[in-house]
């Protein structure tokens, strides 16, 4: 069979990233430029600076990728764009740029769903099992998805309030840590012990999960002990919380792989380069005898990679937009 070069653009949020990836797998180069020392002096992602940034590079990034893959427009045989969700201003950028290189070359344009291309970061480690379920921690979901086959996305349950990488971001912005916080929580987190009592959010059967009443606690205890002029312990914080987001979504993920009686579990999204989160994931899944798939650390925070990725999957599915596709800022995953 003849190889498919997919051309990934992926422009959701800070990042500008441009990528090849052969037959779904392979990939074959990748430029991202992350805009994340411009957005740490506003302690948080600016959407107007966010989307000038990305006009200034969309270019520059498209031909160092064609450069750094050794190949030009004619190797591609569809273009995969991040349409949704993200800031609408940013993805703007990014899909003015897809459809006119899908115009100019009459090149199909396929439209991924952010997350979809989150899942598919663990294709680019090894090839998808199903029926699997899919982990999804990110900076804007926390969500359960079951698999049966390629590009078909059940959603279980997710959370009823905050993401999951929300709540780390704001749980270190209490503790004085700059964005995006949930790595730098995830360090302290490895140093500290859990001296703090926080409550254990949604401790049910259901699939979804709770964050904003964890959140409140924490941010509660820190203006307690600060007003008490009582020494915080940022390490033994973090270790409380993160054990507490661990427990809930380690026991909810298991929860789910057994009544869905699948065998592989995935996991993806920003929250996916947790150290401890992939850790007790791991001995959970060996403790079920579980296959477990974790994708690699550059393939975790947002990549085109993963996008062109996906992007073959739903090509493959004739999953083809036509030049009125427009962005959105939030989507169902489908
Ligand atoms: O997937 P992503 O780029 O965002 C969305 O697509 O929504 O994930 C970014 C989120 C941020 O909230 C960031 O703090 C969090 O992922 N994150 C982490 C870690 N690395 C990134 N959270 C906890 N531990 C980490 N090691
Ligand atoms: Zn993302």
């Amino acid at each position: 069979m003849k190889d498919t070069y997919i051309l990934g653009i992926e422009s959701s949020c800070d990042e500008t990233s441009v990528s090849i990836v052969k037959n779904g797998k392979e990939e074959i180069a990748t430029v991202i430029s992350s805009q994340i020392d411009i957005h740490k002096n506003y302690g948080g992602v600016v959407p107007e600076i966010a989307s000038r940034q990305h006009i200034k590079n969309i270019s520059i990034v498209l031909e160092e990728c064609f450069h750094q893959a050794n190949m030009d427009l004619s190797d591609i045989s569809a273009i995969a764009i991040t349409y949704g969700p993200g800031l609408i201003g940013s993805l703007l950028i990014g899909l003015e740029a897809a459809k006119t290189l899908s115009f100019v070359t009459q090149k199909p344009l396929v439209p991924v769903h952010h997350i979809a291309g989150h899942i598919y970061a663990n294709n680019l480690m090894e090839e998808l099992k199903f029926p699997l379920i899919a982990l999804v921690v990110s900076g804007g979901h926390t969500e359960l998805i079951y698999m049966k086959d390629h590009y078909n996305f059940e959603k279980l349950g997710g959370t009823l309030d905050d993401a999951v990488g929300e709540c780390y971001d704001k749980v270190a912005r209490v503790l004085g840590i700059p964005y995006p916080g949930g790595p730098e929580i995830d360090r302290l987190a490895s140093l500290g012990k859990p001296t703090y009592s926080l409550p254990h959010p949604l401790k049910d059967d259901s699939y979804n999960f709770s964050f904003s009443g964890l959140k409140s606690a924490v941010i509660n205890l820190v203006h307690n002990e600060e007003q008490r002029h009582c020494e915080i312990r940022k390490e033994d914080v973090a270790t409380s919380f993160q054990q507490v987001v661990i427990d809930t979504i380690v026991a909810k993920t298991m929860h789910a792989v057994k009544e869905k009686e699948v065998s592989h579990l995935i996991i993806a999204g920003g929250v996916a380069a947790n150290k401890g989160l992939r850790k007790a994931l791991q001995e959970a899944c060996e403790k079920n005898q579980i296959h477990l798939t974790i994708p690699a650390m550059k393939y975790c925070t947002d990549n085109a990679t993963m996008i062109a990725a996906a992007g073959y999957y739903a090509y493959r599915k004739g999953r083809i937009a036509s030049l009125d596709l427009n962005s959105k800022s939030t989507d169902d995953l489908k």
